[in-house]
């Protein structure tokens, strides 16, 4: 499959044809024709109020007959679909039947510090974590995963990692399509470096751990090759990035566009129209793509690239230890077909949603994050070994790398701050725990249009300025994580924490 798929990209690696190409689609960019997706599992506990997850090794053949070792919730790779109820109180229970420690943090949610699952939360081998989770907030996207120390990357790598959405049972009202697996589609994106076998093995050099991991062979929900049926109408698409590095930049083969209808934290006033969406790792988007017309679509991906560092002295160290990046042309990511035989109750995209007005009180504090490239830093003031070579490969904020047992920021519970976060290098998609915030201005200027709605995930390429809301508690022995969601670079120091109190 790699073979072919290599030898695909080298004869359309001549054309300068940006997403002009329906010649994608359907010409040996798969080996095999697409296959249908087996849907991944649903766990509703909308009404139960209560879900249990247990985290497994296993086995999963990406290629056939090639099995690569795996882990997962409840199933070898990746784990279910859970659906919670806004404003309710869900028991969660999270086995660990793996022999590795692991967290479960729950991306996006909106919990206390204690139930966030970061890496103060440790679940050894064999032990179970019961957290109450208090649902209070709009509908949204959200995703779950591994997040311990150091240990992050190789073990969502291996799949250890869910969606999780906030529903509020409200959404037929709307006019959104709601029959998930029929009209509201999951799409975790991921990617995956297979060796000659077709084995999907972590093992980073160093030039992974300084851009981050990239592989060349696409998955939907854990598949290559993903298609989807789809109904002759309205139809919902929640794209997860739980790639560890990957940015997709996506767009339908077609050119068609589609209305964005919500980002990270949930519904944006109103839907926006575009034709091409970045997705970075760690951010979510949902999608409504009209089907109408009957014809089917190919949803593609341009190649990862690295943009958005506030020095030039970057080039050195990159120029050093190229961009593992395979693509050279826009790539399938999953193929969506129209089948008749699916009901399509919607023909309509919602003019406007009811999103909650909450206009944000004038930030008091303002706080700077400067999100570096240690390994790369000349000289030997960072504490490395100094001239041009980097002793160890290490990132870090504020020129500190993380430190479970320091504090890098006391916020007060209630309280809006400005926060200003850069990247020297390259860009970084930046993460907050714990709370939702809106991206103020990008480089001095107006936000991208993607990026107007409440968000708890940024792109940021220069200078991005965030208004936070600090809305719930974290104490010192459970404090919020803050950082670059390349989870290469999160182990490796470019991670901070906070309280809220
Ligand atoms: Cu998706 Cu701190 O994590
Ligand atoms: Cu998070
Ligand atoms: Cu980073």
């Amino acid at each position: 499959m790699a073979v072919t798929r290599r030898h695909f990209l080298k004869t359309t690696a001549s054309s300068t044809l940006y997403f002009a190409a329906p010649a994608l689609v359907g010409c040996g960019a798969w080996a095999a024709a697409p296959t249908l997706s087996a849907p991944l599992p649903v766990i509703d506990a909308t009404e139960s109020r209560a879900f249990e997850i247990a985290a497994v090794a296993g086995e999963t053949e990406f290629v056939a007959g090639v099995p690569s070792p795996t882990l997962g919730f409840n199933q070898p790779y990746l784990g279910p679909v859970i659906r919670v109820r806004a404003g309710a109180e869900v028991a969660a229970s999270v086995m660990n039947r793996t022999n590795v420690p692991i967290s479960v943090h729950w991306h996006g949610l909106l919990v206390p510090g204690d139930r966030d699952g970061g890496p103060h939360q440790q679940i050894a081998p064999g032990a179970a974590w019961r957290p109450v989770l208090p649902v209070a907030q709009p509908p949204a996207t959200l995703w779950y995963h591994t997040h311990l120390h150091g240990e992050t990357a190789s073990r969502v790598y291996a799949g250890l990692a869910g969606v999780l959405i906030v529903d509020d049972g409200n959404d037929a009202d709307r006019g959104l399509p709601a029959t998930l697996g029929v009209d509201d589609l999951v799409l975790v994106l991921q990617d995956k470096r297979l060796d000659t076998s077709g084995i999907a093995l972590y093992r980073p050099g160093e030039a992974d751990l300084m851009h981050g991991f990239l592989g060349g062979a696409v998955m939907v929900n854990g598949q290559f090759g993903a298609s989807f049926p789809v109904p002759r109408g309205i139809v919902r698409l929640r794209l997860v990035n739980a790639a560890n590095a990957r940015n997709f930049d996506l767009a339908f083969a077609d050119g068609r566009t589609f209305a964005l209808i919500a980002t990270d934290q949930g519904y944006l006033p109103t839907p926006l129209t575009l034709s091409r969406l970045r997705l970075t790792p760690g951010e979510r988007a949902e999608l409504l793509v009209d089907f109408a017309s009957g014809d089917g679509a190919t949803l593609v991906s341009a190649p990862h690239v690295e943009t958005g560092g506030t020095m030039e002295m970057g080039g050195m160290m990159h120029d050093m230890l190229p961009l593992p990046e395979t693509f050279t042309a826009p790539f399938p990511v999953a193929v969506f077909a129209v089948d008749l035989s699916l009901p399509a109750p919607l023909r309509v995209i919602p003019a406007a949603f009811d999103v909650e007005d909450q206009p944000l009180p004038t930030p008091t504090t303002t706080r700077r994050f400067i999100l570096n490239d240690m390994g790369a830093m000349m000289g030997g003031d960072m504490g490395h070994a100094g001239h041009g070579i980097p002793a160890a490969m290490t990132f870090g904020i504020n020129g500190r790398p993380f430190d479970m047992n320091r504090l890098d920021a006391e916020a007060v519970l209630g309280a809006t701050e400005r926060w200003v976060i850069s990247g020297e290098m390259m860009g970084h998609p930046f993460h907050i725990h714990g709370v939702r915030f809106l991206v103020v201005a990008e480089n001095g200027g107006v936000p991208r249009a993607e990026n107007a709605g409440w968000k708890d995930t940024v792109f940021v390429e220069g200078v991005t300025e965030l208004l936070v809301r600090f809305d719930h508690p974290a104490d010192a022995a459970n404090p919020f994580m803050l950082h670059c969601h390349i989870l290469e670079h999160e182990d490796l120091g470019m991670m901070g924490q906070f309280t809220v109190t």
